[in-house]
C-alpha cells in the first residue's frame, strides 16, 4: 500500500501553525487582493476558497470581482491601485483570463514585491537563478509534500508532464534545484509511457482527466497529481489514473485533498512573507 501524501491535513497544518502565528505577531495583517474577471465557474471557486483561508487565518481579504468584458485598460488600473494600496501585500489576478484580454501585460504590471503567485518576470528570472523571491504556488507545494514526507530528491529522476508557466516550468527549476535529474514532457513528447516509467517522482500536471496510465508508473515510484478535471458524471479526477498508479507508487496524492490545498497553502506563506518584508520583519521559516 502506498503512503497517501495528504494535501488537506498537511495545509491546515501550516496555514494554522507558524503562518497564522507569525501573522498574529506582526503590526498589520498579511492584506491578500485576489482578483476575477468574469464568472468561470472553476475560478469562482478557487478565489473564493483562498478568500476563506485568508479569513481563517487573520489576513485582511479583498476579492475584487470585475465583469468579463472588462477592457485592458481598465484591468490595469485595478492593478495599478493595488500596487499602491497600503494594506494590501499580495496581488493575485485568477488566470485563464477572458480571450481578448493580454494576460501577459496584466502580469506584468503587478508590482513584483506583491506577485505572491510568482508569474512576474522579475520572479520568474529570480527563481531560474536558484535566488526566489515569490514561488509559484503550485510547484511550492509539492516541494513542500514532498519534504513533509522525508522523500529523497538528490539524484532521482523526476519527470514532469506538462510544460506551462504555472506549474511544470517552476517544478522543474525547483526539482532540479533539490538535485533531480529533471525531464518534462508535453504534447510532441515521443514516447511519453517510456519517458514516465524512468522516473523517481512523476508530477503529472497536463489538465487531461487520467491522462497518465497506471501501467506506465515504474513500482516504487512518487506520484504527484496536480491535475483537477471535472468530468462529464460530476466526478472530480486528476491527470493520473489514480486506481492504477495506486497498485505501484510508493506515494501518491489523492485528488482532490492532495495538492489543490497546498497551492493555497503557499499562497498564504507568500502573503506572510510579503507581508514581512514589507514591515522589515524576519521570519524564522
Ligand atoms: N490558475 C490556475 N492556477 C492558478 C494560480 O496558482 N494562480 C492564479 N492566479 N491563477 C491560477
Amino acid at each position: 500500500m502506498p503512503v497517501l501524501l495528504d494535501g488537506r491535513k498537511l495545509s491546515r497544518k501550516l496555514n494554522q501553525g507558524r503562518v497564522k502565528t507569525a501573522a498574529a505577531q506582526l503590526e498589520r495583517p498579511p492584506g491578500l487582493a485576489a482578483v476575477l474577471v468574469g464568472a468561470d465557474p472553476a475560478s469562482q471557486v478557487y478565489v473564493r476558497r483562498k478568500g476563506l483561508v485568508a479569513g481563517r487565518i487573520g489576513f485582511v481579504h479583498k476579492q475584487v470581482d470585475l465583469s468579463a468584458d472588462i477592457d485592458q485598460a481598465a484591468l490595469l488600473q485595478v492593478v495599478a491601485d493595488l500596487n499602491v494600496d497600503p494594506e494590501i501585500d499580495g496581488i493575485l489576478v485568477q488566470m485563464p483570463l477572458p480571450k481578448h484580454l493580454n494576460a501577459t501585460a496584466v502580469l506584468d504590471a503587478i508590482d513584483p514585491s506583491k506577485d505572491v503567485d510568482g508569474f512576474h518576470p522579475i520572479n520568474v528570472g529570480l527563481l531560474a537563478q536558484a535566488r526566489p523571491l515569490f514561488v509559484p504556488c503550485t510547484p511550492l507545494g509539492v516541494m513542500r509534500m514532498l519534504e513533509d514526507a522525508a522523500i529523497p530528491t538528490s539524484g532521482k529522476h523526476a519527470v514532469i508532464v506538462g510544460r506551462s508557466d504555472i506549474v511544470g516550468k517552476p517544478m522543474a527549476q525547483l526539482l532540479l534545484q533539490a538535485n533531480c535529474t529533471v525531464t518534462i514532457c508535453h504534447s510532441r513528447t515521443r514516447d511519453l509511457a517510456a519517458e514516465v516509467g524512468k522516473a523517481d517522482i512523476v508530477v503529472a500536471a497536463v489538465g487531461r482527466p487520467e491522462m497518465v496510465l497506471g501501467e506506465w508508473i515504474r513500482p516504487g515510484s512518487v506520484v504527484v497529481d496536480v491535475g483537477i478535471n471535472r468530468l462529464e458524471d460530476g466526478r472530480l479526477v486528476g491527470d493520473v489514473h489514480f486506481e492504477s498508479a495506486f497498485k505501484l507508487a510508493s506515494h501518491i496524492t489523492p485528488v482532490p485533498g492532495g495538492v489543490g490545498p497546498m497551492t493555497i497553502a503557499m499562497l498564504m506563506e507568500n502573503t506572510l512573507r510579503s507581508a514581512a518584508l514589507r514591515q522589515g520583519v524576519v521570519l524564522d521559516f
